[in-house]
């Protein structure tokens, strides 16, 4: 009997205790079963429904649940981003009373996929080496706080769309630790995890013929090493100018700023006769216009569509005048007059095909090639209707999908413009 299940969870939902713990979680009816796209993985991963939401049950030992539980609680509470832990369960017993396997339960990421569903027949390079700058930017972030990951793979990744790039999310903090702060060592050695994984990733894929010939695994994979490291140069590195230049202070800023990233602290040292200045960013912590646009709207968005939607904001305020008027108040303005009008002219049923932000982002983008085709302003209602009808109705959903069978199963979708469309096709789902 189930009767010494024992829950830890810090927001404790009583709908948990009605699922069927009792059950191996392979045995789960379908009925408890959400089926969605997921990665590769060692134990046994399921998605169940739990009241409106969806959660990531996974089956490991008792000690492994609790130690992954615990380190997804600091990263959330440090701002990576990563999964949300909601619960750990021990003491699982079937009905005859036999010893079941402990569960870590994560919130389903909601817009998330794993790689392998981002794309449909083929990889194509240039998403690649998107996916990897992405895992190449959250490996910085983690590496900042002092967190070595152990396991940087693209299946330990989740990726959300960000205005035409993609956002990166640990999914696996099974085998990380956190420091006081990394050695260059230890955080080699991760990237060098980080470029084996992806390549025999991606050469799994090409064994698959999932990927385009254009695409080599070693080029792509060797990307994240370079991409990793400009990034940790422009956000840790020290940099000594003449004294004479001191604008160059506010440059750095704005670069890392540019780049998504805040300075906690700077440190200035001057040399004794005054003549060089040496300067060192001290904490950076990612999300500068995601804050911004926080701060401004309430609108939560990714870093890239923050900063598309802020840039949106600008030339709203340079078009209506509103120059030298308080922020706060142009971006309410902008927010009731222009995003929410868009949003709500979205059609109920095809909400879940994207995030609000994304969503404007790419009308933005269509809109553009409209008026670069038309040699003309295409208003932003005429867009509008014109990206509900040619490209948002015929992507797949990607807030959930709805009970399909289990197994693969196809979408027969017609491949419209935009960048990965093409990903609409066809895609293999594991439940
Ligand atoms: N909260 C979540 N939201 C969305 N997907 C999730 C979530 N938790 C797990 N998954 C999916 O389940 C897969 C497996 O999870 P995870 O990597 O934690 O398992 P694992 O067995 O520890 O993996 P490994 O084989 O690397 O040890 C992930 O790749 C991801 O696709
Ligand atoms: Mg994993």
């Amino acid at each position: 009997m189930a009767t010494s299940l024992s829950i830890t969870s810090a927001t404790a939902d009583p709908a948990l205790l009605d699922l069927p713990w009792q059950l191996p979680l392979d045995e789960w009816p379908d009925e408890y079963i959400a089926a969605l796209p997921k990665g590769i993985s060692r134990h046994l991963v399921r998605f169940a429904h739990l009241s409106g939401h969806v959660i990531a049950i996974k089956e490991t030992t008792d000690e492994m649940a609790k130690r992954e539980y615990e380190m997804l609680r600091t990263l959330q509470r440090l701002d990576v981003p990563c999964v949300d832990p909601l619960a750990v369960i021990t003491n699982r017993t079937d009905a005859s009373g036999d010893p079941l396997n402990s569960v870590l339960v994560t919130r389903h990421l909601k817009f998330s996929l794993p790689y392998r569903a981002l794309f449909s027949q083929q990889l194509r390079p240039d998403t690649a080496t998107r996916l990897v700058d992405a895992l190449a930017v959250l490996l910085v972030r983690l590496h900042v706080i002092g967190f070595f990951w152990g396991d940087v793979s693209l299946s330990n990744t989740l990726f959300r769309r960000d205005a035409g790039a993609f956002a990166a999310y640990l999914v696996d903090a099974e085998t990380g630790q956190l420091y006081d702060g990394l050695s260059n060592g230890q955080r080699e050695n991760d990237l060098e995890i980080a470029r084996v994984n992806i390549a025999g990733e991606l050469m799994d894929l090409e064994a698959g013929g999932r990927v385009d010939e254009e695409l080599d695994p070693i080029t792509v994979s060797n990307g994240i090493v370079a991409a990793y490291r400009s990034l940790w140069k422009e956000l840790t590195g020290a940099e000594s100018f003449n004294s004479s230049e001191r604008w160059r202070i506010n440059e750095r800023v704005d670069r890392l700023n540019d780049l998504g990233f805040d300075i906690e602290e700077l440190a200035i040292k001057t040399t004794e006769g005054g003549t060089t200045v040496r300067i060192q960013p001290k904490v950076v912590d990612a999300g500068h216009h995601q804050r911004r646009l926080l701060r401004l709207t309430g609108l939560d968005a990714q870093e890239n569509q923050a900063r598309r939607l802020l840039n949106d904001l600008d030339s709203y305020t340079a078009k209506y005048g509103r120059k030298g008027y308080d922020e706060e108040m142009v971006a309410h303005e902008w927010l009731a007059k222009v995003f929410e009008p868009v949003i709500r002219a979205i059609p109920r049923d095809l909400r879940g095909k994207l995030e609000p932000a994304e969503v404007f982002h790419q009308l933005l983008e269509h809109r553009w090639f409209m008026s670069q085709d038309q040699s003309r302003d295409v208003p932003l209602a005429e867009a509008l209707s014109s990206y509900i009808d040619t490209v948002l109705r015929h992507r797949r959903d990607e807030a959930t999908v709805i009970d399909p069978p289990t197994g693969t199963f196809t979408l027969p979708i017609p491949t419209q413009g935009g960048d990965d469309a093409g990903e609409a096709a066809d895609w293999r789902l594991t439940v």
